[in-house]
């Protein structure tokens, strides 16, 4: 089909077919500790996001940060899956006051053929691994940040990346200390437990022992990862390729200059563009959000390393042998239709 045979208006109401593809893809978004905190509702010819607040990590997230934030990553994949089907999403951003759990509205009213970075990024939703340890001796390909500066920013968020050994250093300081914070709170420890899946669980959510390694390697300066397998011996066996994966990566915060559920959802949707936009250039992110979840933490890093705006995520980049693997719940289990029947 040429581009102009697939531009125009449509008529009638979207497909099943299409409602089904684009939550099928969605349900692939990150998300912290794969809580996977959405649903979705076909109703007429909308499709709505709906945040699940009983997936919500009640200690480590009270305020539904970063489960509006990973509610953002699973619109950015919808609308990027309704763009890969050649249909121009309209999206309103939480419609309604009264319901805030309502995270957006898309339509597609129109279509035009998807452009060429829209499809190499579609074609990487279900490739992309969260990475988990040091990264190889490859520097990121040239050009690939200023890309993902550009296109933060176009979804309403900042990309800072870490030049200088003081801010690495300081940024690093203070995931550690975050770290050791939360692995001496008990109920944070018992939070985090509750989304960490055992050997062969058959388990659609939370973090299964196939995403992590069983010995994290250490980076210099250190970012240590989350304490997922509790000394219970868990996680990935060492490969040979990780002795040369010791090296930090670009050590990025994505920020947002407000602070409010709209500023999450943006900062969730300009997380997802960066990971898939990376992903396509072969490039793997690691994500350390501990000092996020402590406010004296996140108050550092807005003052120090922020410029005053509002940090979102802590991420590092670089290039590695992915062996990581994760689950998800079918999309049936999260799409009801507007007779309030689910796809089960
Ligand atoms: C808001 C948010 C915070 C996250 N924080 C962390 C983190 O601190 N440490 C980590 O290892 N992964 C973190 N992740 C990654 C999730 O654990 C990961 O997306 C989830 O387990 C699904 O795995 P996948 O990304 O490989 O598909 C975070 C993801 C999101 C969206």
């Amino acid at each position: 089909m040429t581009a102009s045979s697939m531009s125009g208006q449509l008529q009638g109401p979207p497909s099943a077919d299409t409602i089904a593809r684009v939550v099928a893809a969605a349900g692939w978004a990150p998300s912290v500790h794969n809580t996977q905190p959405w649903w979705f509702a076909a109703e007429g010819n909308a499709l709505s996001l709906h945040a699940d607040p009983s997936r919500q990590l009640l200690v480590a997230d009270p305020s539904g940060r970063e489960m509006l934030i990973s509610c953002g990553a699973a619109l950015f994949t919808a609308r990027l899956a309704l763009r890969s089907l050649g249909l121009i999403p309209q999206t309103e951003v939480l419609p309604e006051r009264s319901d805030p759990l309502l995270v957006a509205r898309l339509r597609w009213p129109e279509r035009a053929d998807p452009a060429e970075y829209e499809l190499r990024l579609s074609g990487q939703v279900l490739q992309r691994r969260t990475h988990r340890g040091g990264f190889g001796p490859s520097p990121l390909p040239p050009g690939l940040l200023p890309v993902l500066h550009i296109g933060a920013h176009r979804d309403g968020a900042r990309l800072h990346v870490l030049a200088d050994d003081a801010s690495r250093f300081l940024l690093a300081g203070t995931v550690q200390a975050a770290e050791h914070t939360l692995r001496l709170d008990s109920l944070r420890v018992r939070e985090l437990a509750g989304w960490v899946s055992a050997p062969g669980s058959g388990r659609a959510d939370g973090v299964p022992p196939t995403s992590y390694p069983a010995r994290p390697t250490r980076t210099f300066p250190d970012f240590p990862g989350r304490d997922f397998a509790r000394g219970l011996g868990w996680g990935l066996p060492p490969t040979s390729a990780d002795a040369g994966a010791r090296h930090v990566g670009a050590a990025c915060l994505l920020s947002t200059a407000g602070d409010s559920p709209a500023d999450w959802v943006a900062a969730g949707q300009a997380l997802q563009r960066i990971l898939l936009t990376s992903a396509g250039c072969g490039v793997a992110a690691a994500l350390h959000t501990q000092p996020l979840e402590l406010s004296w933490a996140r108050e550092l890093i807005r003052t120090e390393l922020c410029g005053g705006s509002y940090p979102q995520l802590v991420l590092r980049l670089g290039t590695v042998i992915q062996v990581e693997a994760s689950v998800r719940r079918p999309p049936g289990s999260i799409l009801c239709h507007g007779d309030g029947g689910s796809d089960d």
